[in-house]
């Protein structure tokens, strides 16, 4: 067991540190916005989600909180629910509430630390519940390990597919689909677009947690790959940019430098960009038309009252 845990970590070393030097070595500089999730940066990314202008959080739960009665209509009995990703406990638990008679819960996640903490806490609080985790990379999963257990809904909050290019999206659904099979459904977070200013300041807060969110990459860096990153000469750049429906997110380099990591070097002229995330925002046709062209039915959408975020019940033929 523990040599099998070592094989898996040091073989993501090694993808980490192949991803940094290719991502440092392309022309438009680029970090796999993955690596932005260590202890600590969950930690931000927990911070951010109650930030005053990071309203995607609150206004989601708000809709499971509304909406969760429908959903366990549409969701029928003797459901078996799939998170994808490490959602919060609050949101699945608002659906684990509204649906008391589910064949199992399984959350699918890369960590397998944080599985364990989260089935712990449900085995407690839902005595009843059947939980089967899976530790995999929902973006890479061939098939589900589990036994049947009814019909299968996913649930992927937070407005994660944002992270995911349109292209990157649809692959995704689709992969989605065919995990959970024909008759099932997927239960979708998607923001939504709106007003740049709104949107510039959900991703540059004025606590600046955000920022230290993405420099933490530099931190991680450092730590795991040798790296010399100097913080002081990085400063977070985030913008929405509404011909492309999406906010930015970089590293500016504020002085020219060449950095250290991984065993090679890179090259930064002042003011260059390392590009970290985009988040995708939609519209709820352009959401609709998404999940219709990767195969499956959008059923049902909620929104909230100021129409900032969406939740999409789509089934699978
Ligand atoms: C995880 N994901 C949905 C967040 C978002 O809103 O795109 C990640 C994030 N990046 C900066 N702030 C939040």
């Amino acid at each position: 067991m523990n040599v099998v845990l070592m094989q898996r970590s040091e073989a993501e070393h090694a993808r980490f540190a192949a991803d940094v030097r290719k991502g440092l070595s392309m022309p438009h500089k680029a970090l796999p916005p993955k690596y932005l999730y260590d202890a600590r940066g969950s930690a931000l990314f927990d911070q951010i989600c109650g930030l005053p202008e990071y309203y995607l959080t609150r206004t989601e739960t708000g809709i499971l909180r509304a909406r969760s009665g429908e959903m366990a209509a549409l969701i029928g009995s003797h459901a078996t629910l799939v998170e994808f990703g490490s959602g919060s406990s609050v949101k699945t638990r608002i659906l684990l509430d509204a649906v008391r008679d589910l064949a199992a819960y399984v959350p699918i996640d890369v960590s397998r630390d944080y599985l364990r903490r989260a089935s712990a806490r449900l085995a407690a609080d839902y005595p009843a519940l059947r939980v089967h985790t899976v530790v995999a990379d929902y973006m890479e999963l061939e098939r589900l390990p589990i036994a049947n257990g009814g019909r299968r809904i996913g649930f992927f909050p937070g407005s994660t597919i944002g992270n995911l290019t349109p292209s990157e999206a649809r692959r995704f659904l689709r992969r989605a689909a065919r995990l959970l099979g024909s008759g099932g459904a997927l239960i979708v977070g998607a923001d939504l677009a709106k007003e740049k200013d709104v949107l510039d300041r959900a991703y540059d807060d004025s606590a600046g947690v955000t920022a230290e969110f993405i420099l933490n990459i530099l931190d991680r860096i450092n730590r795991e790959l040798d790296g010399d990153f100097d913080r002081s000469f990085f400063r977070h750049v985030a913008f929405y940019n509404p011909e492309a429906s999406r906010v930015e997110l970089y590293l500016e380099s504020t002085e020219a430098q060449v950095t250290h990591a991984a065993h090679e070097s890179f090259v930064f002229r002042r003011d260059e960009r390392i590009h970290v995330e985009y988040s995708y925002k939609y519209s709820i046709d352009g959401f609709r038309a998404l999940a219709h062209a990767s195969g499956l039915m959008p059923a049902q959408v909620w929104t909230d009252a100021d129409n900032l975020f969406s939740v999409h019940f789509l089934d699978i033929p």
